[in-house]
């Protein structure tokens, strides 16, 4: 996003996930920009009702309203990819992400991609989970990686199998009905 940036070295790398399921990184702005949402009113952490009314009768304001300021200024993009701000004034090719950057990089919420129907709701992860529960079986962080990276390569293997399969049966059939005939012939 930003060409010149000459704070960005330290001795640590950098998680996955500071990129890869972070908003901020992604450019829709810290925490999704909620926080700082509109700082054209007044910030006060107070009791409130649900619409937003502060019951107490003295309160202090912990961040004061910046005129015609609407927007959290973390937020680059909103979430349909329409610009919001200026980004980089110096350099040509200077922008926020690109859509299509974004789509690579965006892997938030990826634990639903599997925990939508993990562990209840397929019959055959289902039976494994109630077993793993009756065996006193605790899946814990070394035991979720192992799940995980041996059921990835599995899937891979029987994809790659059954392909090859699939082509030895069709070399099979092809020399049994349509080459033998010709040499019949
Ligand atoms: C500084 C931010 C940043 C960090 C930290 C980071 N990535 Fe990335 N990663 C990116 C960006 C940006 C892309 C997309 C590049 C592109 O293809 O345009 C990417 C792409 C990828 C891709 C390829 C995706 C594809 O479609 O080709 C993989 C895999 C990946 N990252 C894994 C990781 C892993 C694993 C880590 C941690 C060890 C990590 N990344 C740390 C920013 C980051
Ligand atoms: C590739 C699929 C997949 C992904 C991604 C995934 N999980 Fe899991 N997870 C599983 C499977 C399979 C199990 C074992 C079945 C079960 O007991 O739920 C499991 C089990 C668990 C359990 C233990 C449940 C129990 O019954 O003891 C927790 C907690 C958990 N996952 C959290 C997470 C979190 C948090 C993430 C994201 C950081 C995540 N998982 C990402 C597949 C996945």
């Amino acid at each position: 996003m930003s060409p010149v940036q000459p704070h960005t070295i330290q001795k640590e790398a950098r998680s996955c996930e500071s990129c890869h399921a972070s908003s901020a990184a992604l450019g829709y702005g810290i925490n999704d920009g909620k926080y700082f949402g509109d700082p054209s009113k007044d910030l006060i952490v107070d009791l409130m009702t649900a619409e937003g009314d502060i019951i107490p009768q003295n309160y202090v304001v912990q961040k004061p309203k910046i005129e015609n300021l609407h927007m959290d200024w973390s937020r680059f993009v909103d979430e349909n990819g329409r610009q919001l701000q200026t980004v980089g004034h110096h350099f040509k090719l200077s922008e926020p992400l690109s859509n299509a950057v974004r789509k690579l990089i965006d892997r938030r919420s990826v634990c639903l991609s599997c925990h939508k129907i993990i562990p209840d709701k397929d019959l055959a992860v289902s039976l494994m989970a109630h077993v793993a529960q009756f065996a006193g079986y605790k899946i814990d962080r070394d035991a979720h990686d192992a799940i995980l990276s041996k059921n990835l390569l599995l899937v891979a293997w029987v994809q790659i199998l059954f392909i090859l399969f699939v082509l030895i049966v069709a070399i099979y059939l092809l020399y049994r009905f349509v080459l033998k005939k010709e040499r019949v012939k």
